[in-house]
């Protein structure tokens, strides 16, 4: 600063020294500065670049309104003066006219307010007071779910392993991520997952969807992106930023953050509702089960002593077909509590006696989410059927409701035509 008395050819003084807002890889272009504490209010002044640094050039002239300076050094730099001024008045057009906050504000921001569904047997959904549901949040939300451009080489998508006709899984055992990179357990269905309020993931790990949907991008197994660098696809993206406008208010592109991508997919994930199976209309309108379907109720909610008892209803309770706790249903052989080789609840409260936990799953729309459990082990409900007809696995914290069945054939098969009526065509 002041190393120079007077500007040399080629060189233009400014105002004051408070440069920082444009920074131009280019050489020897005209600059404007502004005071670098209000980046938004009028430039103070002009600079120019001649070299990688332009800091040696700038001289406070402290206090002067540009039209009114003086430059010492005559006609000459006096001429450039005038250059300058002209310029300046160009790229203060040029530049109001490109600024990003003013692009977006003019959109509008006028929230439309959307009701959470509340199917009658449900009970209500949480909502976060700071993300209620409108109708752009809710868009924004779905858009960003069938966008890869959530995943490093923009080859996969939450929806991918998400899949609305396989009522949002993936049909496999584990999930395949970018890079045909395998994960370690089966994708959950996302229908009803905003009635979820004790804990997301099979080990619960996650309280919110609005956390829950920043987790597999970054996961390496999943989508193996970074956030900064897909925030800034998203702030550079030709209908994003608008968008995020529109669902969030937001004045510039630069606001959009993970905070938002978030709020918006939890918003989308809270719209995703089943509750128009079979099951729910005998329920509500007097739709009628047949004489095998009526068995099978019968049979899984152990509603009569002159049916054999099967235990299901402990866990997998309606309306959600879950009790959203973490249990032990027998499925892994393991020698001792140290034994399991995903410990599912465990390696989240670090409680011995929480390995093996999972969380118990809906039992709504099977016809869509085979293969099943946490690591897709069975593809049919014959095979789940095996599985707790013969009691599972021992194992000191396997549940007491899992244990040897007495179900004949004809038993199994009107189980499995009640389940039948938990799938929601819609
Ligand atoms: C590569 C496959 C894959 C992709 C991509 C993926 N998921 Fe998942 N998702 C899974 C798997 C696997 C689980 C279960 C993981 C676990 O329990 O550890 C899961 C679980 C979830 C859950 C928890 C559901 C519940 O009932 O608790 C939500 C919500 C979810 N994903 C949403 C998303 C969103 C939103 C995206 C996109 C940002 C996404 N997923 C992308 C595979 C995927
Ligand atoms: C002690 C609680 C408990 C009982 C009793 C129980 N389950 Fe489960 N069920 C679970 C848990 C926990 C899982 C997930 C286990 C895992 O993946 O490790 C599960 C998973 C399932 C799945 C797989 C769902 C999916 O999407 O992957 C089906 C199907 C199922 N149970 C059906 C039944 C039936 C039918 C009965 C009665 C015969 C029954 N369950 C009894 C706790 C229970």
């Amino acid at each position: 600063m002041g190393k120079a008395l007077s500007p040399a050819r080629g060189e233009i003084w400014v105002e004051n020294g408070g440069f920082r807002d444009f920074q131009s890889p280019v050489r020897d272009v005209m600059w404007v500065f502004y005071p670098s504490k209000y980046p938004h209010h009028v430039p103070t002044g002009l600079g120019k670049t001649s070299g990688r640094s332009f800091s040696t050039h700038i001289t406070p002239l402290a206090g002067l309104p540009l039209r009114n300076q003086t430059i010492p050094g005559g006609s000459e730099t006096r001429a450039l003066l005038w250059i300058q001024c002209l310029i300046l008045l160009i790229s203060t057009i040029l530049l109001s006219s490109c600024q990003p906050q003013s692009e977006l504000q003019q959109l509008p921001y006028q929230p439309e307010y959307l009701e959470a569904a509340h199917p009658p047997s449900f009970s209500p959904m949480r909502i976060p007071a700071d993300n209620p549901l409108t109708k752009a949040g809710v868009a924004l939300g779905r858009k960003l779910f069938f966008d890869p451009i959530l995943s490093k080489d923009s080859s996969i998508a939450c929806s991918s392993c998400h899949q609305p006709e396989l009522a949002f899984t993936d049909g496999k055992a584990f999930s395949t991520g970018v890079e045909g990179r395998m994960g370690k357990r089966s994708a959950m269905s996302l229908l009803n997952v905003g009635f979820y309020a004790k804990g997301l993931f099979w080990d619960g790990r996650v309280a919110t969807l609005e956390e829950q949907s920043l987790h597999p991008v970054r996961d390496t197994l999943e989508m193996r992106h970074s956030w900064p660098v897909l925030l800034q696809k998203l702030q550079a993206h030709a209908e994003y930023p608008g968008l995020f406008r529109r669902a969030f208010g937001i004045k510039t592109r630069k606001e959009i953050d993970s905070i938002l991508v978030g709020k918006a997919l939890a918003q989308y994930e809270r719209t995703l509702i089943s509750a128009d199976a079979k099951f729910d209309r005998v329920m509500r309108e007097g739709a009628q089960f047949t004489p095998q379907e009526k068995r099978g109720w019968t049979i899984f909610f152990d509603a009569s002593p002159a049916v054999p008892t099967s235990e299901c209803n402990h866990c997998h309770v309606d309306p959600l077909f879950s009790t959203l706790n973490f249990e032990n249903n027998g499925l892994v052989a393991a020698l001792s509590l140290d034994d399991y080789p995903d410990k599912g609840r465990g390696a989240i409260t670090g409680n011995r006696n929480d390995n093996g936990l999972f969380r118990v799953p809906t039992l709504r729309n099977l016809k869509y989410t085979a293969p099943y459990m946490h690591d897709g082990r069975f593809k049919t409900l014959d095979e789940v059927l095996d599985h707790y007809a013969s009691g599972g696995h021992p194992g000191t914290n396997v549940s007491p409701n899992v244990r040897k069945l007495k179900l004949s054939k004809q038993d199994r098969a009107d189980l499995i035509a009640f389940l039948n009526t938990l799938n929601d065509e819609n």
